[in-house]
């Protein structure tokens, strides 16, 4: 029978790269509790309209990567391609911005049916941060400061670029400009930025036909109103003031529509041709745009799978190694039939809820079993067999020196502790 694989473009997590995923997760749940961010988990699927209406129809990520599908009631419902749109409509749906401010972060996989490469996946995991009901340039900073400490505490070195896409007006008279540039050159232009002259010029900037591209660089730079630029010279001031190094690029336009005033992207140089780790802006229509009361938002999200690529691996950090070397390796042996040894290991998890403590599952030989706690990096083997049985009492057998000493079955914690410290 031919065996069956995963979905192209989708993987299995597991060993190391999934304690990675795990590390960065604990740091995220850390750190975003100490800037006051809590929890949010919304559906991996939605209404397909969700995603048109925010993320935009005329977008690659709904045109050409959405995973849509209708359901058993022939509802048209997509599998989310990223976290904001979700977030939004829950914030929407069950009024969080009553209290004032909303802070949320989430953790959880998308979908974009994407040509996967090194780095890109067509399930890939994010960590987002979306605030809403603040529009002062300190929520701006607030926001890119969190994604530059986030990734300073994990010793990640990363690049930022910003952008002012500007209000409504200021990105209506740009779409407009862009328009009436590529209007002359529509003959050489890709099918898709045909219709985006007239549907969303915008979207010509992130074309990735080559000879749509080059007509995109000599695109002149969008002009903002009196309001927007002075907010965008503020953002910069902050940045300078908070010591943020970054560079300006006036062509990034994101690759999602609902974005109304700083946007921004981190990228490492240590990563290969998919090297943005992050991307995230302000989007101050868009919870009134979907039915919402208007309000101010900003947000960020990180892409985990590239990110894990970057941290140092748990196992080669020694604050994270200690977690992974199982302390106690108990035996029982050889087949323990009144389950002597399990009832230890429950025993010595009470008295060391901090230590990892592994039973010897498979039966085998003494042998065999010290050299796997050998692999495993125990400290400590306890062997219960037939002689300990029938003495009440456990070996214990330092695995640095090879010492032995034996201790009570019945040892209480005082005992405990001096026999394995
Ligand atoms: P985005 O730039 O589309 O923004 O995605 C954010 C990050 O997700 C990217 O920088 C990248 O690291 C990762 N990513 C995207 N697609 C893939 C893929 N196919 N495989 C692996 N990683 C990928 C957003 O999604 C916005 N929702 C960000 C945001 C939040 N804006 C405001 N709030």
């Amino acid at each position: 029978m031919t065996a069956i694989h995963a979905p192209r473009g989708t993987r299995d997590l597991y060993g190391d790269e999934m304690a990675r995923f795990a590390l960065i997760e604990t740091e995220a749940r850390s750190l975003l509790a100490r800037y006051g961010y809590s929890e949010i988990r919304t559906p991996i699927f939605e209404a397909r309209n969700l995603f048109e209406r925010s993320v935009g129809d005329a977008t690659d990520i709904v045109a050409k990567e959405l995973y849509n599908f209708k359901d058993r009631k022939d509802r048209e419902m997509a599998l989310r391609p990223e976290g904001t749109a979700g977030v939004v409509r829950a914030y929407i749906q069950n009024n969080l911005g009553a209290a004032g401010l909303a802070k949320y972060f989430y953790l959880g996989p998308m979908f974009r049916y994407e040509r996967p490469q090194g780095g890109r996946y067509r399930q890939f995991y994010q960590l987002g941060c979306e605030l809403f009901g603040a529009d002062s340039v300190a929520a701006d900073l607030e926001i890119i400061g969190i994604a530059e400490r986030f990734l300073a505490n994990l010793s990640v070195d990363a690049k930022l670029k910003i952008n002012f896409i500007g209000c409504a007006e200021c990105k209506k008279a740009y779409a407009a400009a862009i328009a009436a540039f590529f209007l002359p050159h529509a003959d050489s232009l890709c099918g898709d930025c045909q219709k985006r002259i007239t549907k969303n010029p915008l979207r010509l900037l992130d074309c990735k036909v080559p000879a749509c591209g080059t007509i995109a660089e000599t695109v002149p730079d969008q002009s903002l109103c009196e309001k927007c630029s002075t907010r965008f010279i503020s953002i910069e001031r902050g940045l300078k003031e908070l010591e943020v190094s970054f560079v300006i690029d006036r062509r990034m336009v994101r690759g999602l529509d609902y974005y109304t005033g700083i946007v921004f992207e981190m990228t490492s140089q240590n990563l290969d041709a998919q090297d943005a780790i992050l991307g995230g802006g302000r989007y101050d229509e868009l919870v009134g745009e979907l039915g919402g009361p208007k309000t101010p938002a900003i947000g960020f999200a990180i892409g985990l799978d590239r990110l894990a690529r970057l941290v140092v691996p748990p196992s080669e950090n020694p604050a994270h190694g200690a977690s992974r070397t199982p302390f106690v390796y108990v035996i029982g042996f050889p087949d323990d039939p009144t389950h002597a040894a399990m009832r230890f290991s429950e025993k010595l998890r009470d008295v060391f809820p901090e230590k990892r403590i592994e039973q010897g599952l498979v039966a085998r030989s003494l042998k065999a079993h010290l050299r796997e706690a050998d692999k495993l990096g125990a400290s400590y083997v306890v062997i219960i067999g037939e002689d300990e049985i029938g003495k009440g009492s456990v070996t214990i057998k330092k695995m640095q020196d090879g010492s032995q000493s034996t201790a009570p079955m019945s040892s209480d914690e005082t005992i405990l502790r001096e026999s394995f410290k």
